[in-house]
């Protein structure tokens, strides 16, 4: 044990020192090395502490109009503070008492955006900066009413994470600069706007809605959502806001939302943001869900109407704890947000529905772990938990890698050292780095310092988990009793197409999820007939059987399905849905045109982050 912690800490001070090597700048003089390649911010030279921002939006030039008003700290010689910014018209900058002040904006870099430098003085405490956003802007969808579900009112919503935040807002863009925030935010009469901060439950009469954000947070939890939104309350401190159509439905859907903010206290400690309330946005919102701090934005996806995708909730939720509590430093260690919400997010739902459930959410994680290192190449570097995502779009190295490696190299931790052990380490974790930016390295040492893995196990390696390629092995794998049967029931289908129909009617979502992972990709057309004859599942009102069951079908080639692949393309804007769906289909030479047909349709449909994804794929097909 002493050999390994000694072997753990000389690692941990050689890739302390090579990260604090300078790295080369890139649009400035400083010679203080960038924490964050993602930004152009300098924050030890100066960073903001505090927003106060004012602004109008408006649906008919799709455009935010605004006043961004950062209290900044900075060290006495400091003669310029760097925000980030993409497509922002700047108008002017102004210090506290009004005196202008000069300001320099950079080239605009792809993803990065560019570069606003202020020129500050001792006196400077605070920068105004009047700006305008791009009809473009990257982070905000602006709908139309027919792309909502009551069809009645334009609606607006934000995602800004990773880097989409400088889109909307001139900001410090990097999760480890966090600020209180106060907004004002004027939208038309008759909308309700909700931000990532303590939110009204009405819709009020002038249109102006102020907002306080009272604990500090990093500008890619900064959200917005402006709608014909209405609110119903689920328990004492959670709640569902939805267009009117949506509200009842998500409500029930969601009724343990306040069962599961009261287990996930009782693991990891008391919830730190006041309430935990719940917005369904329309279906093109890119993501499943996204843990906007005291409102997590989600998409109407997982309204499956039998409460079987509310594995969300509880991911969104732990995100409380892990991420916007203790936040990755960079996007390097994404791992240290997502692989320890999907533990937390596992631990919630096995405190809710018991541990047979938890295990069958983890078997299926670790089949999306395999496949995405599959795709990605065992030794692609991609596939390691701390990333090196320099010179690229954090986007592409965001993968599964993080959610289900992250998951099962912290369930080896768990199994190794003991639940009691490993939950005490977790306590601790979250409370002595709260509000604060964590690294891979931070982390590993303090694993390293508080958990003595015991001798005899040699494994979890923790150099191996993080910084090796591929999936080490593991020991404590997850099993299910009902899975097997599933097996059962999938080998027979595959042997002779036998059904045991009164069965498979009773099964659940994860149920239908493990069958369909078990038989083969292609399909015969009588497997498909006696699939969709006994079971209707390209009727499936479940978003992820559906999905699973289509890209079935286009492996099959089975032509019928095309109609459902469609209307489904053309509503549903969550990218990870859509874009497998297209790789699939732009994979079988009879589809491609037809894929391309139905894209170019569906494209205005979509976010940036997804049109941006699948817009790739065209490309590298062309
Ligand atoms: N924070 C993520 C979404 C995200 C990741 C946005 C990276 C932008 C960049 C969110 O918590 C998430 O993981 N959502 C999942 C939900 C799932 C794991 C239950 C999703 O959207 O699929
Ligand atoms: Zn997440």
């Amino acid at each position: 044990m002493r050999k390994k912690r000694v072997q753990v800490t000389i690692m941990l001070v050689g890739i302390m020192l090579i990260a604090c090597q300078p790295r080369e700048q890139k649009e400035t003089t400083s010679m203080k090395p960038r924490p964050d390649d993602h930004s152009y911010s300098l924050p030890q030279e100066a960073r903001v502490t505090h927003l106060d921002w004012d602004a109008e939006v408006d649906f008919d030039s799709k455009m935010i109009t605004g006043t961004a008003s950062w209290k900044i700290k900075k060290e006495e010689e400091a003669g310029q503070i760097v925000f980030d910014t993409k497509w922002l018209e700047i108008k002017g900058v102004t210090d506290q008492e009004g005196n202008v002040l000069e300001f320099e904006l950079g080239d605009d870099q792809e993803y990065m955006g560019s570069s606003l430098k202020i020129m500050i003085n001792e006196s400077t405490q605070i920068v105004k900066i009047d700006y305008q956003t791009s009809p473009k802007a990257t982070a905000l969808q602006w709908l139309s009413p027919e792309q909502t579900l009551e069809k009645n009112s334009p609606f607006l919503f934000t995602q800004s994470q990773a880097i989409l935040a400088r889109s909307w807002i001139p900001c410090q863009d990097s999760p480890g600069i966090r600020f209180t925030y106060n907004a004002k935010v004027k939208v038309p009469q008759g909308l309700l706007a909700v931000m990532s901060a303590e939110n009204p439950q009405e819709i009020n009469e002038s249109g102006i809605y102020d907002f306080a954000m009272p604990q500090s947070v990093p500008s890619y939890l900064m959200a917005l959502a402006v709608g014909d939104i209405k609110f119903q309350s689920v328990g004492p401190r959670t709640g569902v806001y939805a267009e009117k159509g949506m509200l009842e439905k998500a409500a029930w859907e969601f009724e343990d939302m306040e069962k599961m903010l009261v287990a996930a206290e009782e693991l990891y400690g008391p919830y730190a943001w006041g309430r935990f309330d719940l917005i369904v946005l329309p279906p093109s919102f890119p993501f499943g869900g996204m843990e906007n701090p005291r409102l997590t934005f989600a998409t109407p996806t997982v309204i499956a109407g039998d409460r079987s995708l509310t594995t969300l909730v509880a991911h969104e939720l732990a995100h409380s704890w892990s991420g916007n509590v203790v936040t990755n430093a960079n996007w390097n260690d994404f791992w240290l947000n997502e692989g320890f919400t999907v533990y937390f997010e596992r631990r919630i739902m096995e405190a809710l529905y018991g541990e047979s459930y938890s295990e069958m959410l983890a078997i299926l994680g670790f089949y999306d772990l395999r496949d995405e290192v599959e795709s990605l190449g065992e030794n692609n570097p991609d596939t390691h938990l701390k990333l090196e995502l320099s010179g690229r779009d954090p986007d592409e190295g965001m993968t599964d890698i993080a959610y289900e490696k992250g998951y099962s190299f912290l369930r080896e931790i768990e199994y190794a050292v003991g639940r009691e052990k490993f939950d005490a380490f977790l306590r601790s974790y979250f409370e002595k780095y709260a509000f604060e930016p964590m690294t891979t390295e931070v982390f590993l040492e303090f694993l390293s310092e508080d958990l003595e893995i015991p001798d005899k196990i040699s494994e979890p390696d923790p150099k191996r988990w993080v910084f090796g390629p591929g999936i080490p092995e593991i020991k404590f794998p997850p099993k299910s009793q009902r899975f097997e049967n599933v097996g059962s029931i999938s080998d027979e289908f595959i042997r002779n197409g036998g059904l045991e129909t009164e069965i498979m009617k009773k099964w659940t979502t994860v149920e239908w999820l493990q069958f369909l992972h078990s038989i083969p990709d292609s399909l015969s057309l009588e497997q498909i007939a006696s699939l969709d004859g006994d079971f209707e599942l390209s009727g499936s009102g479940n978003s992820e059987i559906l999905f699973a069951w289509m890209k079935k079908l286009i492996r099959s080639e089975y032509d019928d399905c095309l109609p459902v692949v469609d209307n489904f393309l053309s509503t549903v804007g969550r990218r990870k849905f859509v874009l497998p769906l297209f790789e699939e289909l732009v994979r079988k030479e009879q589809y491609k045109d037809w894929a391309k047909k139905v894209y170019q349709e569906s494209r205005k449909n979509y976010h940036s982050v997804t049109y941006n994804s699948v817009d790739a794929l065209f490309d590298k097909e062309a």
